[in-house]
């Protein structure tokens, strides 16, 4: 039994030296490492989604001739309200819970007081998107967010018809959402333009045969536009005889939930990477 003891333990020592000896010099050892294997891509950050359809969409008006230009998010009742045709004390401004900053400045609620900063500054013909953000005392909750982003547009010329609007708008629309989205105007009211639309998108989750996402309708609301009234003309020295425009205001934020099926606002403003990493 002890002979046969040596004799194996013999043998496994061999093996295990040979296994162990330092190669031959040129000996082949083959690959160590695969450096064909892709590396681990460090995390570079990216725009945020509702960044990324601001960009989309004033690109789209882009190539309709439309600039890109930025206002002040602290603004004065006069621009955010009057020259606006609010009417003082109308029930019109209850639209807008406002952040008051003091005595007549405010945070502004709607990109549309750049409307009249823009007819202010410059002669028609004016076409220009305006992105920003605007802010109101709304909860914070999975619908609303107290400050949140907008996309304002203006084009004023002489002859822009109702039917120019129309058409830019339905035309941003297949540009956006693609072929197979339709547009609806609906009539609708603000101070500032007469008349005034609200303008619905075939719902993108179902198509428009119905769905939780569009309630059932088939319909979303994707903005608020009109022709500019003759009022916020006249508040801009521009001859309301001579020139007329179009408006409208957009919610990109809320675009892109519907675009992506978001049911939450929240998850847009809490900067969560895991969430915000998905668009990047
Ligand atoms: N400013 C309006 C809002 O915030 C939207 C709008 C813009 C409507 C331009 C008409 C024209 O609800």
């Amino acid at each position: 039994m002890g002979a046969e003891g040596n004799r194996v333990r013999d043998a496994l020592n061999a093996l295990f030296d040979e296994r162990t000896a330092a190669p031959a010099a040129g000996a082949d050892t083959g690959p160590r490492e695969d450096l064909t294997l892709p590396g681990r891509a460090p995390w570079r950050g990216g725009l945020h989604p509702v960044r990324q359809v601001v960009d989309e969409i004033c690109e789209i008006f882009r190539d309709l001739g439309f600039s890109r230009v930025a206002g002040p998010e602290v603004e004065t009742a006069e621009y955010n309200f009057t020259k606006l045709n609010f009417p003082l004390d109308h029930p019109a401004a209850d639209m807008h819970d406002t952040f008051y900053l003091g005595e007549g400045t405010l945070l502004r609620t709607h990109t549309s007081p750049m409307q009249a900063r823009i007819m202010e500054a410059h002669a028609p013909p004016i076409r220009v998107v305006i992105p920003g953000t605007v802010y109101r005392r709304d909860p914070f909750d999975a619908s609303h967010a107290p400050a949140f982003e907008q996309i304002e547009g203006l084009a004023v010329d002489e002859g822009v018809t109702f039917a120019d609007f129309k058409a830019t708008l339905a035309l941003f629309v297949l540009r956006f959402f693609g072929p197979d989205a339709k547009t609806r105007f609906r009539p609708s009211y603000f101070p500032f333009t007469e008349p005034s639309a609200e303008v619905d998108v075939s719902c993108m989750i179902c198509g428009g045969s119905g769905c939780s996402a569009c309630k059932g309708t088939g319909w979303m609301e994707i903005m608020g536009a009109g022709m500019v009234h003759p009022n916020v003309f006249k508040h801009a020295g521009i001859d309301p005889e001579r020139y007329t425009g179009y408006a409208f205001g957009m919610g990109p934020g809320r675009i892109a939930m519907l675009r992506y099926g978001i049911t939450d606002i929240r998850l847009l403003y809490e900067g969560d990477v895991r969430f915000l990493g998905q668009f990047a």
